[in-house]
């Protein structure tokens, strides 16, 4: 069942995400060369309580930190560690945060220091994913064209989207009903509503989309070793399209359209 929403419900997770997007923004300032992955989570941690918040990963499932971080063919769910980011080095970001028991959850993709062309156009790829899949975020579109605009436009560009992993659902929960798969043809699964609140998440592949999990039992990496890009965003199906919740404050939370801000900072 899918949950519909009431417009004080979203406010709580406009409240939560607008937090997300506020850490991914200081995030950026911090991701340099010669950070650990381990600061990175300290910090994002510390940042979420002392904005009255609560991390949303920390403890789900078993996870132990606040943070994912998911460094070049890591796709997601990377664990925080000693590791120091590098020049030349992508790293995922994706964070949840709980206010008054309601959920957002957001991810970005920033470069370390100088990267290669093919990692930045990877990341203005999946980002351009993302943009895509939140027009198609309307009221009485069908669920699954939000996971073709993500499949046709990263497959335009001569890469592969994950399979493995997908979207879904959010409210009172990280993960309700629907699924958001970053793949299939247009035209299936349930017709979107009023209030329905979704987390859409575009995974993107350099070469296969076959996914390995590391024996931390954690981190997903691309089978073949090859780049991997993330990002996210907590929307809201409302009147006139989607809002983007995990925006920052000063953004206004604006309704998305063809020129939409998609990044979360
Ligand atoms: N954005 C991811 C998701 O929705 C992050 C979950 S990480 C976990 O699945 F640690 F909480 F599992
Ligand atoms: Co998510």
């Amino acid at each position: 069942m899918i949950i519909l929403k009431a417009s004080w419900e979203i406010d709580l997770i406009r409240k939560a995400s607008r937090i997300v997007a506020e850490a991914l923004a200081e995030l950026r300032k911090l991701v340099q060369p010669g950070i650990t992955t381990l600061e990175l989570d300290a910090f994002t941690e510390a940042y979420i309580l002392k904005r009255g918040a609560k991390p949303a990963f920390k403890g789900y499932r078993g996870y132990p930190y606040t943070l994912c971080v998911s460094v070049n063919e890591e796709i997601v769910h990377g664990l925080p560690g000693r590791r120091r980011l590098q020049e030349g080095d992508i790293i995922g970001l994706d964070l949840g945060a709980i206010v008054d028991g309601y959920y957002g959850d957001g991810a970005l993709t920033l470069p370390v220091g100088g990267i290669t062309e093919e990692a930045r156009r990877l990341m203005a790829v999946t980002e351009q994913c993302l943009k895509q899949a939140i027009l198609k975020a309307r009221v009485g579109n069908h669920l699954s064209d939000i996971s073709h605009a993500v499949q046709s436009h990263a497959e335009s560009q001569g890469y592969s989207v994950v399979r493995a992993f997908v979207g879904h659902g959010i409210g009172c929960s990280l993960h309700e009903e629907p699924q958001v798969p970053n793949f299939g043809p247009k035209g299936r699964g349930p017709i979107l509503k009023l209030g329905m609140v979704l987390a859409i998440e575009p995974m993107v592949n350099v070469g296969s989309p076959s996914v390995r999990i590391l024996d931390d039992g954690w981190t997903a990496v691309s089978a073949d070793g090859s780049l991997s890009a993330h990002f996210e965003h907590t929307v809201a199906i409302t009147e006139n399209g989607a809002e983007v919740l995990t925006v920052m404050d000063s953004n206004g939370g604006g309704v998305a359209d063809a020129e939409g801000e998609g990044s979360s900072s």
